[in-house]
C-alpha cells in the first residue's frame, strides 16, 4: 500500500496536484475530496486572525486549526506550516516539528527557505520527517512583496535554492511568486513535485488559499481566482435570518422543541 507522500511523488510528469488551505474541519471535509494536499497555512495570520503578517502565528495557533483539519480530512495529504521562529536551530526544528506531527498527526510539515536552512531540512528528513520547502515570496523571511525569477542573478539563485532543498531531502516545493520562466525550470530540474502559487501552470501543482477562491478574504490579486462570491452568499442569508427574527417569522411552531 503506497503512502500518501509516494502517491504525491508518482504524480509528477502524469497529472497535476491539487492543493488548498485549511484552518477548519467543515472546510477541510468538503477539500479533501477534490484535492490531493490540504495545508494548515499560517495565512491564517492575516486570513482569519486579521494579523498585518505571518509572523505572530504560534505553534498553538498552529496545533489548534490543525486538531480541527484532521478530523475533516480522509484521503488528502495534510501538510502543516511550521511557525516562523520554530525552526531557527536543527534541535528547536526537530523538536518542534516532532511535537506537531504527533499532537496533530498530519502527514508532513513545510517550512519556508530563507536561502541558508537546507541543513535543517536534511536534519528533519533524516530523522523521518517529511518536509515541504518553499521558495520565492516567502512571507516569513522577506518584508517586500516581488515577484522572483526576473534577471538571471535571481533565476539562478532560484535554481540553487530548489536544487538544494530537493537534495537536503524534502518531498516537494512550494514556488511562490516567481516567473513562468523560472517555475518551468525548477519544475523540469527537480525529481520532486513542484507547487505553484502565483508561478504559472508548469508546476507539477497548484496551491491556493481557499478564502481566496471563494470570494471571503477581501484579497483577490491577479494570480488567484474567485470561483464564487460567498461574502455576498453569505450576507443574502444573514440579512434573510435578521429579517425573519425582526418579523417574528423565525422561529415557526415547526421549530419549537416542545408545546407550542
Ligand atoms: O500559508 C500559506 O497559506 C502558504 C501557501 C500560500 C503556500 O504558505
Amino acid at each position: 500500500m503506497l503512502n500518501k507522500i509516494k502517491k504525491i511523488l508518482l504524480k509528477k510528469n502524469k497529472t497535476k496536484i491539487v492543493s488548498l488551505t485549511a484552518y477548519s474541519k467543515n472546510i477541510a471535509k468538503i477539500l479533501d475530496k477534490h484535492s490531493d494536499i490540504i495545508l494548515v497555512g499560517d495565512s491564517m495570520a492575516n486570513v482569519l486572525y486579521g494579523m498585518k503578517n505571518t509572523h505572530q502565528v504560534s505553534m498553538d495557533n498552529i496545533i489548534q486549526h490543525s486538531l480541527s483539519v484532521r478530523k475533516g480530512i480522509k484521503k488528502s495529504l495534510m501538510v502543516v506550516d511550521m511557525p516562523k521562529n520554530t525552526y531557527k536551530n536543527r534541535k528547536q526544528a526537530k523538536k518542534n516539528a516532532i511535537f506537531i506531527l504527533r499532537k496533530t498527526k498530519c502527514e508532513a510539515i513545510k517550512i519556508e527557505s530563507n536561502s541558508k536552512n537546507y541543513e535543517i531540512i536534511s536534519h528533519l528528513v533524516k530523522a523521518k520527517i517529511p518536509v515541504m520547502g518553499h521558495i520565492g515570496f516567502t512571507p516569513q523571511f522577506k518584508k517586500k512583496f516581488k515577484v522572483e525569477g526576473r534577471n538571471n542573478t535571481e533565476l539562478k539563485k532560484l535554481i540553487k535554492e530548489a536544487k538544494l532543498i530537493e537534495k537536503a531531502g524534502a518531498f516537494s516545493i512550494v514556488l511562490e511568486c516567481i516567473t513562468p520562466k523560472a517555475a518551468n525550470i525548477i519544475t523540469k530540474l527537480l525529481k520532486i513535485p513542484t507547487i505553484g502559487i502565483g508561478s504559472s501552470s508548469y508546476c507539477d501543482g497548484q496551491i491556493l488559499v481557499t478564502d481566496d477562491i471563494l470570494g471571503l478574504s477581501g484579497f483577490y490579486p491577479k494570480f488567484v481566482k474567485k470561483y464564487i462570491n460567498l461574502n455576498t452568499v453569505i450576507e443574502k442569508a444573514v440579512k434573510k435570518y435578521s429579517k425573519e427574527v425582526k418579523n417574528i417569522k423565525f422561529p415557526k411552531k415547526n421549530n419549537f422543541l416542545y408545546g407550542k
